[in-house]
């Protein structure tokens, strides 16, 4: 297919602050668009817009990712091994990254933790934290959304489903930006060597996580899960569940503070939507679905490549072409929602989202997400004074991958 746009540029600095507008253009234009590499290294590929094609190319068996592993080996165009170990080392054994079957077995051990009716137990404890941070934040007089409150809240939450002791806020937060940085569209040496830095801390964080808990620690958490399986499950390493746990510990913190302050953004400017929200909390999870799709936390699902000639949509993709599905641009696609670019928080979707993912790599935290989301905001508007507002634009996070709030500060 001929496209009637540029060639698609992600690296395009007016995307951070705001996407839409470029991405409302390509979909106008076609669902599946030619683009430049999200790594120098990488040759071009394509980016897929379109929900549908977005749907199919994240479900279908023939798009893998086989091709991080290629880029990553030794001898390989990047050739993480060489320069940069750790990163190496922890990426290749993050099953977000693997294909069956290591990626089925590796998620297999960990999945029955993620079920609703499991995270349905840590309703109390996230109530309890969410409801103590903001109360602390509002005696001291100011609040800066994200490091009051949704980064603690989110990594709070995380660490009382894995089961470790609490890491310190600002040490963790800089690890995670670190990673986040280096997984991002458009990374550098950089990013490279602060990741490396930044996984060997939490290996050492993991590894004395263990060790406690071996020591006879009561925590209840995954972690325990793990060091201690159900009869009948498979035993796993230590240095496996340092990579699990450093994966969930990432995917589970990142992106679900994101989401609250990409939340608390919109509303702020939204007094309808805010009203409508705060008639009755059983729309506060409508009003969630409606701002992670607005304002996807995952704006670009990780690149896959594809495994034999397919069609997807109009456009023909070749054996060995990498793909990007661009989460932020489906979410708006006029063809699935009625009106997309209207932040409507009483839409009645079919549930069919693509913030989550799909297929086998579909998010393993949805369930905990959603139930961190709902309760951040019941609290949230619980507990801060009518008159809120932003005191000034948000700062937007660094990379392209995800998308949030680096500040949000909050008046009344
Ligand atoms: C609003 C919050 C969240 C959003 C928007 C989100 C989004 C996503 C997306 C889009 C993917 C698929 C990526 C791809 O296919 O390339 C994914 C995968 C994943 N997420 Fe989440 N996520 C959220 C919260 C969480 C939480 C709380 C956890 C913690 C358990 C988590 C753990 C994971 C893991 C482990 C994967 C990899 C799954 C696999 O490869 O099988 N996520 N997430």
């Amino acid at each position: 297919m001929t496209s009637a746009v540029d060639l698609f540029d992600p690296f395009n600095e007016a995307m951070r602050i705001d996407p839409y507008p470029v991405y409302r253009r390509y979909l106008d234009a076609g669902a599946v668009h030619p683009g430049k590499p999200a790594m120098p290294e990488y040759p071009e590929g394509w980016y897929v817009f379109g929900f549908d094609e977005a749907k199919e190319v994240l479900r279908s068996p023939a798009f893998v990712h086989q091709r991080n592993k290629v880029l990553m080996e030794p001898g390989s165009i990047i050739d993480l091994s060489r320069s940069h170990g750790k990163l190496w080392e922890f990426l290749g054994n993050w099953f977000l990254l693997k294909d069956p079957p290591e990626h089925t077995m590796l998620r297999g051990q960990v999945a029955a933790f993620f079920r609703q009716d499991t995270v349905r137990q840590f309703d109390a404890h996230v109530e309890g934290l969410a409801s103590r941070l903001i109360t602390q934040a509002l005696r001291e007089g100011g609040l800066d959304l994200m490091w009051d409150y949704a980064y603690p809240l989110s990594l709070g939450a995380i660490t009382h489903v894995l089961g470790t002791t609490m890491p310190e806020l600002h040490w963790f937060k800089k690890g995670t930006r670190a990673i986040a940085n280096a997984l991002s569209i458009r990374n550098t040496t950089e990013a490279y060597d602060e990741a490396v830095d930044a996984l060997s801390e939490m290996e050492g964080f993991l590894k004395s996580s263990i060790a406690e808990q071996r020591s006879g620690k009561d925590n209840q958490g995954l972690l325990a899960y793990l060091l201690c399986p159900p009869a009948g499950a498979e035993m796993v390493t230590d240095e496996n569940v340092v990579y699990l746990m450093s994966l969930l510990f990432f995917a589970g913190q990142e992106t679900v503070s994101d989401a609250i302050g990409n939340g608390v953004y919109l509303l702020s400017s939204r007094p309808d939507a805010l009203a409508w929200t705060m008639l009755d909390n059983s729309r506060i999870p409508n009003t969630v679905e409606e701002i992670l799709r607005y304002e996807p936390p995952v704006q670009y699902a990780v690149a896959r490549t594809a495994t034999k000639d397919v069609m997807i949509g109009e456009t023909l993709i070749r054996m060995g072409d990498p793909v990007t599905v661009v989460i932020g641009a489906a979410s708006r696609d006029g063809r699935q929602f009625e009106n997309p670019d209207r932040f409507d928080v009483s839409r009645q979707t079919s549930g069919d989202t693509l913030v989550f993912g799909k297929g086998i790599h579909v998010c393993l935290g949805i369930h905990l997400a959603r139930l961190t989301l709902r309760i951040a905001f019941e609290q949230l508007f619980r507990h801060l004074p009518e008159n809120w507002r932003l005191a000034a634009p948000p700062v937007w996070r660094d990379g392209l991958s995800l998308r949030g709030p680096a500040s949000l500060q909050i008046t009344w």
